[in-house]
Formats: structure tokens, C-alpha cells, sequence
């Protein structure tokens, strides 16, 4: 069993998925967003790759009566005529208990998208690290790589998303005597999750994206992005769809 690590979703595209579970991190903050969601009730979530996609998906749900809101951002904004943004503060039980969310950011959602020719995909966060790294060591013997995906930033690498899914894989390797390949990025990523796990807001409010996010006005949204295990929720992609399974107990 190989883990790996993809340090931009663009590498995808080229990679043979089928046998392969794929666990996708956007910290900032699709993946955050898509698991405070499915924790505050949201019923199911169709990540998107364009806007008109996006609308196309909202009208044919609303057309066929299910109760939808489409949701996501543009260079971190709500985009224009959407219900919600892409922000964890606004996806409360009360905005989306019972909704279907179509949803579409700039990099997280685009990931998902690219991955959706994995045999599974997982969607991980801080909120639910130790959830998913559960679930994960259950799936091993399924398929013969995990491949931990950094969203990043318009294709290129990010510091937060590795951090995070390098948590996961630092769960994997314990307790030490397992028979994984571990490539040099999973390594980087582990080592990176060592070094800043007890700084998560910092890192958070250093990193590139971060900064940005407090340029304009969002940086309220950072320590809400770096709570970690908050939920046992896995959120599970089957079929272009996301939907909540609940992780084994610990
Ligand atoms: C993304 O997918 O690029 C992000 O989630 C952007 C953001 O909302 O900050």
C-alpha cells in the first residue's frame, strides 16, 4: 500500500485513479466548508468546476422540487447571485439543515472535481483529522494507494493543506510496524505536519492564502479553519455527490 501525496490537484489529471482512494484538503476553505456543512445538517454537496455548471446543477435540482442553495466564491468573495459564500461561519444549522448546496470555489471544489475518477474520495479537514485517519486505516486493504491532494493555489502548492493531510498520514504510521511505501512528498508532509501542529492559527495566518483572507476582511474565518476534530462526520464523494458517513468509533 502506497501513500502519497499530490502537492497541486492539477497533477490528477494524469495520474491512473482507479484503484486508488483519493483525500482531498482545502483548508482555506472548501473543505472546511464542506465538512462544518454536512455537520450542521446539510443533506448532500455537488462540487463544481464552472459557474455555469454550478447554475445548471441549482436549476435542475430546484426544477425537480429539492430544497437547494448554491453556494461559493470568487478570489474569496460570494460570488454574485449566490445564497452563500465560502465562508465555515455561514454554513450554520439553521442556513443549511435539510438544504442540498451546490457548491463552487476557486480551487477546493475544481480538486474535487478532478478526482472524481478515484475509486473514493474523502474530503478532510481539521475538523474531522482524526475521523477520517479512523476510517482510512479500515479502507487499507481495499485499494493499493492513498493519495493525500493538496488543493493549493491556483495550482501551486500551499503550506496548509499539506500540513493537514500530513496529520492524517502521521495517524496512518501509528502505531509504528506497518508495511506502507511512503513516498518523499507524504514524508515532507508529515514532517511539515510535526512542525507546526501546535501552531495551526499561526500557520494559518502566515501562509499565502491567509494572508489574503485577512487583506479582505475574512480573517475571522482562520481560526475557524484550524479547529481540529469537531466532528466524527466523513464526508464521502460517490458518483460526483458528497454525502455525510459517520466514522467508526475510536
Ligand atoms: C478555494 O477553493 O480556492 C478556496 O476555498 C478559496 C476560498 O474560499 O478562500
Amino acid at each position: 500500500m502506497l501513500l502519497d501525496v499530490a502537492l497541486t490537484w492539477k497533477e490528477l489529471p494524469g495520474r491512473d485513479l482507479s484503484q486508488s482512494i483519493v483525500v482531498i484538503a482545502d483548508i482555506l476553505r472548501a473543505t472546511t466548508v464542506i465538512t462544518a456543512a454536512l455537520s450542521n445538517g446539510a443533506v448532500a454537496i455537488y462540487p463544481q468546476d464552472s459557474d455555469e455548471n454550478a447554475r445548471a446543477c441549482y436549476n435542475r435540482l430546484a426544477a425537480a422540487g429539492v430544497p437547494v442553495l448554491i453556494c461559493g466564491e470568487k478570489e474569496g468573495f460570494k460570488r454574485p447571485g449566490y445564497d452563500l459564500g465560502n465562508s465555515p461561519l455561514e454554513f450554520t444549522s439553521n442556513a443549511v439543515s435539510g438544504k442540498t448546496l451546490v457548491h463552487l470555489t476557486t480551487n477546493g471544489t475544481r480538486a474535487l472535481v478532478a478526482a472524481s475518477a478515484a475509486r473514493r474520495v474523502v474530503i478532510l479537514s481539521f475538523h474531522n483529522l482524526s475521523a477520517v485517519t479512523r476510517a482510512l486505516q479500515i479502507d487499507k486493504n481495499e485499494v493499493q494507494a492513498f493519495l493525500f491532494t493538496v488543493s493549493g493555489k491556483e495550482g501551486r502548492f500551499c503550506l496548509e493543506d499539506t500540513v493537514c493531510l500530513g496529520g492524517a498520514i502521521a495517524g496512518l504510521l501509528e502505531p509504528p510496524g506497518h508495511d506502507y511505501e511512503i513516498t518523499d512528498a507524504a514524508r515532507a508532509a508529515v514532517d511539515l505536519y510535526y512542525l507546526y501542529k501546535d501552531q495551526l492559527l499561526n500557520m494559518v495566518q502566515q501562509c499565502e492564502h491567509g494572508r489574503y483572507l485577512q487583506q479582505i476582511g475574512l480573517g475571522d474565518d482562520l481560526p475557524a479553519c484550524v479547529q481540529v476534530d469537531t466532528t466524527a462526520i466523513i464526508p464521502l464523494m460517490l458518483n460526483g455527490v458528497i454525502q455525510a458517513l459517520a466514522s467508526p468509533e475510536p
